[in-house]
């Protein structure tokens, strides 16, 4: 087996019913963070942490997120016979980002399904995977320090961040002990799909990253739908930590989540105020605002 993690399947094939009704005809993916669509920011984390092949699972009504990684000759010949070269740089390093299949997942039936729909691609070897929703903003791209965890402990890692209170109630919360030499790592010993707030077993809510064996693979393919017909990734994750060790990180940096509104503006609002183009300017509007 392969040891080094190469490759990152992106699940994409989800309704995006929260985002409704922009999702309607654009995937959701595909909604601009400024001025980038959301799954390039994970693309980009990605390769920045030495992937060498990204697998977009897609669905119906999703072919977009394919053509905006793809050349495009009529925009680029355009921008070039203007002499945009600027704009036209910036068209081409979409396009030549990264070595990209997709597979069609047929029906959404899950997070745990979608990543099932890319088995073939990655074959027998550790592999990542990034929900697009999630953007991390991080001084190390938040995989390659993931990646960095696997390397060292030779388990699957899932990406956690602490949140205080109650809140935690919206997520998969990890069960496990501090490694007594990085407080950031945890072993895992179970998770709990959104507790009550009094039954959560530590601060640690998992999100959209994690470095997996391909065993999850095997496990998922016998998991049975849960509710709501859905193959859920948690239940293979489950499953894979009853023969392998497991691992939770606390990664450095900062999550927004992009598939739900509030999280969109504020990463909006973030990530505006440190453009150095209207950083600036985009400051003093909010300060100018009535609030
Ligand atoms: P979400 O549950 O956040 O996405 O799944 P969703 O279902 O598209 O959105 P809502 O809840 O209806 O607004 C997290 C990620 O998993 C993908 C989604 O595309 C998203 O990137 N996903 C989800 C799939 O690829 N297939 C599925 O069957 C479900």
């Amino acid at each position: 087996m392969n040891k080094r993690v190469r490759k990152a399947v992106f699940p994409a094939g989800g309704l995006g019913t929260r985002f409704l009704p922009a999702t309607k005809v654009i995937p959701k993916e595909m909604l601009a963070l400024v001025d980038k669509p959301i799954i390039q920011y994970g693309v980009e984390e990605a390769v920045a942490s030495g992937i060498e092949h990204i697998i977009i699972v897609t669905g119906r009504g999703k072919g977009a997120m394919e053509d905006h990684f793809d050349h495009s000759f009529e925009l680029d010949a355009t921008l070039e016979r203007r002499g945009k070269h600027d704009l036209l740089a910036v068209s081409r390093g979409v396009s030549g980002l990264a070595r990209i299949s997709y597979v069609r997942q047929k029906e959404p039936l899950g997070l745990g399904h979608a990543v099932l729909c890319a088995k073939e691609f990655v074959g027998n070897e550790p592999f990542a995977v990034i929900l697009p929703d999630d953007v991390i903003e991080a001084k190390v791209p938040c995989l390659k320090q993931m990646i960095k965890v696997f390397n060292e402990k030779g388990g699957s890692v899932l990406a956690t961040m602490t949140i205080e209170g109650p809140g935690i109630s919206a997520y998969g919360v990890l069960a496990g002990e501090q490694d007594p030499n990085n407080q950031r790592i945890y072993n895992c010993t179970g998770m709990v799909e959104k507790p009550k707030f009094e039954d959560a077993p530590s601060k640690q809510a998992i999100i959209g990253r994690y470095v997996l064996t391909p065993r999850v693979f095997e496990l998922l393919e016998q998991t049975t739908p849960g509710a709501g017909g859905e193959i859920q990734l948690t239940d293979g994750i489950k499953a894979l930590l009853k023969e392998e060790k497991i691992f939770g990180y606390t990664f450095e940096g900062k999550r927004f989540d992009c598939g739900d509104k509030f999280g969109m503006l504020q990463a909006t609002v973030e990530f505006a105020l440190k453009r150095p183009e209207f950083g600036e300017k985009f400051k003093k509007y909010l300060k100018g605002l009535e609030l």
